[in-house]
């Protein structure tokens, strides 16, 4: 990987690059009168924040009608915030409609699978593919970029919001007709859709282009092909829309542009891998999701940030000081959890740190929504918490521009196998494509081991185990990228639902995993899914859930690891792994889950000689990430843990350590400080659920290149 700062990082005020990490949040000044303004700005300097993101939602203020334009309140809150010291991410504000334009033109309105009008009253009702939606959207564009474009405070743009949170999937007729148009570009002739579509199957078969529809209510399962093809057009018309306010951002101005991604769990409609060459730095939101795995998860999507920005360091847009208004119960965090998860995603290339929202809302759908500034005002522990990380961000300003470390282990995530491999008709319907890469990782985690999230397309060759758990759609060009890796020296780790269609979603022939049959040397007859509760017995002592396969093993160098036990397929290979070329490659044949993909990963990792560079009391119990710059490495430790945790025998300075609503010096030389005042080794004590950030010298493993 090259090292370089940022791909084009956002315009500080002063014009120059400052070492600074931003510090912010969406700011929604047109829901307060104006004289809490100038309440906000004072707070906002005493928290230590650099940068707010403006204008979100704010069409209907900017235009209260179709010929009516008002900048006024804008040009003030700019003005205010620039003479703050204050930068502005501004939004284009074509997030949400207002009023007087879908009354006006309610074919902008978006229309439901079942072809119900999705009607205004929340918010991004607005149909991706609509000529009259673009007209209007674009000129607001075209009028804030003239009249801010040179604005001292302007610092990013923020095309629109979230692009497809809500309206992703739009089944107009507008976006019938963009998809045929899309259709026609992708296959050239109709005969070649019919071919790749399948449609001799129940009598499908198109005679001319206007026949074709989105996968609208179908009686029964829609064509598969058609389904996945809407989801890869559906990605692609929002990337086009990106394009097409982008574009005349970059014709107006040289601000950077940027949108704000949602990589996280459950959020499958946007290729982003696919869209990071369009914007001049990602930026991401994140929400935490309650549950076992949220920690392991937020670490997860942060990693897979940090590679779809290719390394380089990214924008965290959103993320939640406290509680949420939209999971069926809105749990507040716990005491450290809100710098936990901040530095999470800084220790993965964050350099920026922002929240939804500045100050929490008094009316409207997000009013309990958690914010800098809570209902409680300024004298609040949250208040507090969020000021004690700006300083801890401050004192982590040397790390700007840093990069991240790449590990030696990679777990591919492959946006076009976590949509096709979820879709109806399948073995079972209890496949899980997130949840079954998120356990490899948990398993990572566990072990101490660091591993990168990274998309399929990614140079694997810098890898010495690659992780594709339920890779499902596997090209012949992608089985010989992986075969290549295997052959020149890589360890391939590939599980259950992998290499079973190519792009077309037509089955591999000759018994699966089809193009890595060979690889592999193993061939699959038949799938045996697991029903709910029930399991299946490894002679491991490992026990399988959800999925196990009945395996053939074909060639000799195939080892099997684990055989099933109980079972249909008892006396079957349940685990194997075969040398080839100058690697290996293995295949796991049921849902372990984490703890037990942890002994399988465990024993894959040593015979490919990778290990932990944690020291053994720590694995586990601290995450580790690293990022770089030059000869300098910064070591992210964080606690997962409720306890606090003693990090005696690791070198390096500490430059910060946090917890919320404490403050903690950088410890300078001696490295002596501690974190929490408990006491301990050389680098201290890790308070729980703390993070410290230890400042080293790059080690560099005399191949040539660092790892
Ligand atoms: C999204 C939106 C914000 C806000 C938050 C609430 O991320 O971009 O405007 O609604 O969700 O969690």
């Amino acid at each position: 990987m090259t090292e370089t700062t940022h791909h084009r990082w956002i315009r500080w005020p002063d014009g120059g690059q400052p070492r600074q990490l931003g510090f912010g949040a969406d700011y929604n000044p047109e829901q307060w009168p104006r004289e809490v303004w100038d309440e906000d700005v004072r707070l906002m300097r005493e928290a230590g924040v650099n940068i707010v993101s403006l204008a979100i939602f704010s069409w209907a203020r900017i235009q209260p009608a179709a010929d009516s334009w008002d900048f006024s309140w804008l040009d003030d809150i700019m003005d205010l915030l620039h003479a703050n010291g204050i930068a502005v991410d501004l939004a284009t504000a074509t997030a949400s409609p207002p009023p007087w334009l879908t009354a006006a033109h309610p074919e902008i309105l978006p229309v439901d699978r079942e072809g119900r009008t999705v009607w205004p009253g929340g918010r991004q009702h607005w149909r991706p593919t609509s000529p009259v939606f673009r007209e209007h959207a674009l000129a607001l564009v075209s009028a804030m970029a003239e009249r801010y474009g040179s604005h001292p405070a302007l610092a990013a743009w923020h095309v629109n919001n979230e692009l497809g949170c809500h309206n992703v999937y739009d089944f107009s007729d507008d976006a019938a007709g963009a998809f045929r148009r899309w259709l026609q570009d992708r296959y050239g002739t109709i005969g070649a859709l019919n071919d790749a579509w399948g449609t001799a199957f129940w009598s499908q078969q198109y005679g001319d282009w206007e026949q074709i529809l989105p996968p609208r209510l179908a009686a029964t399962h829609p064509n598969p092909t058609q389904q996945l093809d809407f989801k890869r057009f559906s990605s692609d018309v929002l990337k086009d829309y990106l394009r097409a306010e982008s574009e005349i951002l970059r014709r107006a101005t040289d601000v950077p542009v940027t949108t704000n991604f949602m990589v996280s769990t459950g959020i499958p409609g946007m290729d982003y891998a696919d869209w990071a060459a369009d914007v001049d730095f990602v930026a991401n939101d994140h929400y935490v999701r309650p549950g076992p795995q949220a920690m392991d998860e937020l670490s997860f999507s942060a990693n897979r940030t940090g590679n779809i920005a290719g390394g380089k360091p990214w924008f965290l847009m959103e993320h939640s000081t406290s509680a949420v208004n939209w999971q069926p119960i809105n749990f507040a965090k716990k005491p450290g959890e809100l710098a936990r998860d901040s530095l999470t995603h800084v220790a993965h290339g964050a350099d920026a740190v922002c929240f939804f929202q500045w100050r929490q809302s008094s009316r409207g759908a997000e009013k309990f929504h958690s914010a800098m500034v809570p209902h409680a005002g300024e004298d609040s522990d949250m208040f507090r918490s969020v000021t004690a990380l700006g300083r801890t961000l401050e004192q982590l300003a040397p790390i700007t521009g840093s990069v991240r470390r790449p590990a030696r282990a990679a777990i591919v995530f492959d946006w076009t196998s976590w949509v096709a491999s979820e879709q109806d008709s399948h073995p079972t319907s209890r496949f899980n494509y997130h949840q079954e890469a998120l356990d490899w990782y948990s398993a990572f985690l566990a072990l101490g081991v660091r591993a990168d999230v990274v998309p399929l397309e990614t140079n694997l060759a810098n890898y010495d185990v690659v992780i594709t758990p339920g890779l499902y759609l596997l090209t012949a060009g992608g089985a010989a990228r992986l075969t290549e890796y295997v052959n020149a020296g890589g360890n391939l780790v590939t599980t259950y639902f992998s290499g079973i269609v190519n792009e077309h979603d037509h089955a591999w022939l000759g018994g699966y995993p089809g193009p890595l049959r060979d690889l592999l040397g193993i061939r699959i007859q038949e799938f045996g899914p697991l029903d709910d509760g029930e399991t299946a017995g490894l002679d491991n002592g490992l026990t399988g859930t959800l999925w196990t396969d009945r395996i053939d093993v074909t060639d000799e160098a195939t080892e099997v690891l684990a055989s099933y036990k109980t079972g249909n397929q008892a006396g079957r290979a349940a685990i194997t792994r075969r040398r080839a070329g100058a690697g290996s490659a293995a295949y796991v044949s049921t849902r372990l889950g984490a703890t037990g993909l942890e002994p399988v990963l465990a024993q894959l990792l040593a015979a490919a000689g990778v290990g932990s560079e944690l020291p053994e009391a720590l694995r586990g119990k601290v995450e580790l990430a690293i990022r770089q710059n030059g000869d300098a490495e910064f070591w992210f430790l964080v606690n997962r843990t409720a306890d606090a945790v003693d990090l005696a025998g690791l070198e390096g300075q500490r430059l910060a350590a946090a917890r919320d609503g404490e403050e903690h010096d950088g410890g300078g030389e001696d490295g002596e400080e501690d974190d929490g005042g408990t006491g301990g080794g050389r680098n201290g004590r890790l308070a729980p659920r703390g993070v410290a950030v230890l400042a080293r010298n790059r080690i560099f493993d005399g191949t040539g290149s660092s790892r």
